[in-house]
């Protein structure tokens, strides 16, 4: 693995972010941190939906009453397990206690193993995933970031990005898809049906919810709603650490949006696929916004609009051989 340059920490071979991770808190993670039966983890890659499923999670516990999830922020109330905060949010905490984690399998408590707690894993499109990983870096100055597009596609099939490899951190998770404390959901099925797969949430969990409370949050946690909760949509964060200048933090919420060909300009080689023309990193000034959304609205796939066709024909050559064993059918999966 390169250096891993200077905004990021490598641990077990993984590249973090160093502002909010350490060695210490990540073997706190693995070894200091006990698990109790009754926790639930929201387990992501990151760019699945892990603010959407903090919001759901928190939604789901509150009965559909949005006051806890419009006066807390997301982080403190499914707080990240390896991040430097952990221990404070978490430790004294009475169950259940709802955590998000974006650890690969390998790296996560060892006292999970052999524990009842439950973990949900969402998956995402890993090509939707990298694109809308490209805008966090852009906004994120904490994050390492790479202006070509075409080059950061590289980086990210070599899973020389945060958390590393999407390949290695489904395949490690999926290993544990037939035990009973497992829930497999994906980002799509999520957004094709929101109160369905809140209904399957709350049946994994135990808690049923009746109508009205599945309405509160069906209608929190929608994209909009998401969008204008502050205590979600990251405008907490200081500027000089995510300026949503730049790129919202919630960009796109899986809405196809294809640009009008020519306008960013090409990438890489033949394309029929519109792709993007690297605006700077700087402010918004030099920062085209897609114009056009040729998709119906609602469809994932914004990666339509970013890779060209050579850049998409070898992300799939990469994923077949990657994941031919893996006997799991995504939505993305051709058919
Ligand atoms: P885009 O960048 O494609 O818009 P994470 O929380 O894991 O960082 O994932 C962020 C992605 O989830 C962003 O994707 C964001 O817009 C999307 N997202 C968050 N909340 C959502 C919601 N309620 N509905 C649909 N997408 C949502």
């Amino acid at each position: 693995m390169a250096d891993p340059g200077p905004r990021s920490l490598l641990y077990e071979g993984i590249l973090l972010p160093a502002l909010v991770h350490s060695a210490e808190s990540l073997r706190y993670a693995q070894l200091g941190f006990q698990v109790r039966d009754r926790d639930v983890f929201s387990v992501t890659y990151p760019k699945s939906g892990t603010t959407w499923m903090q919001e759901l999670l928190t939604l789901i516990h509150s009965d559909g009453d949005p006051r806890l999830a419009r006066s807390v922020p997301s982080w403190e109330r499914v707080p990240w397990l390896e991040q430097t905060t952990a221990a404070g949010f978490l430790e004294n905490r009475p169950c259940p206690r709802l955590i998000s984690s974006h650890l690969p399998c390998g790296l996560f408590p060892t006292s999970f193993h052999g524990s009842d707690a439950k973990v949900i894993y969402t998956v995402r499109n890993p090509k939707d995933i990298c694109v809308s990983l490209y805008y966090y870096s852009k906004m994120a100055s904490f994050l390492e970031f790479q202006e070509d597009f075409g080059e950061f596609v590289e980086l990210f099939s070599a899973g020389k990005v945060l958390f590393g490899s999407w390949f290695q951190h489904v395949k490690g998770w999926l290993g544990l898809r037939d035990r009973l404390n497992f829930l497999l959901l994906t980002y799509e099925e999520m957004h094709q049906d929101l109160r369905g797969s809140v209904e399957r949430i709350c049946r994994f969990l135990g808690k049923p919810l009746d109508v009205r409370a599945l309405d509160g949050v069906v209608e929190n946690a929608s994209f909009q709603a998401m969008k204008q909760n502050k205590m979600c949509n990251y405008s907490l964060v200081p500027e000089n650490i995510m300026d949503q200048r730049i790129s919202p933090f919630l960009r796109k919420g899986g809405r196809g949006a294809v640009p009008l060909p020519g306008s960013r300009g090409r990438c890489g080689g033949a394309a029929s696929y519109p792709s993007l023309a690297s605006p700077s990193r700087g402010r918004c000034g030099g920062l085209p916004e897609p114009h056009h959304s040729l998709l119906p609205a609602g469809v994932p796939g914004d990666w339509k609009g970013h890779f060209t066709v050579v850049q998409s024909q070898a992300f799939d050559r990469l994923y077949r051989e990657q994941m031919q064993d893996v006997g799991v059918r995504f939505p993305w999966d051709e058919a």
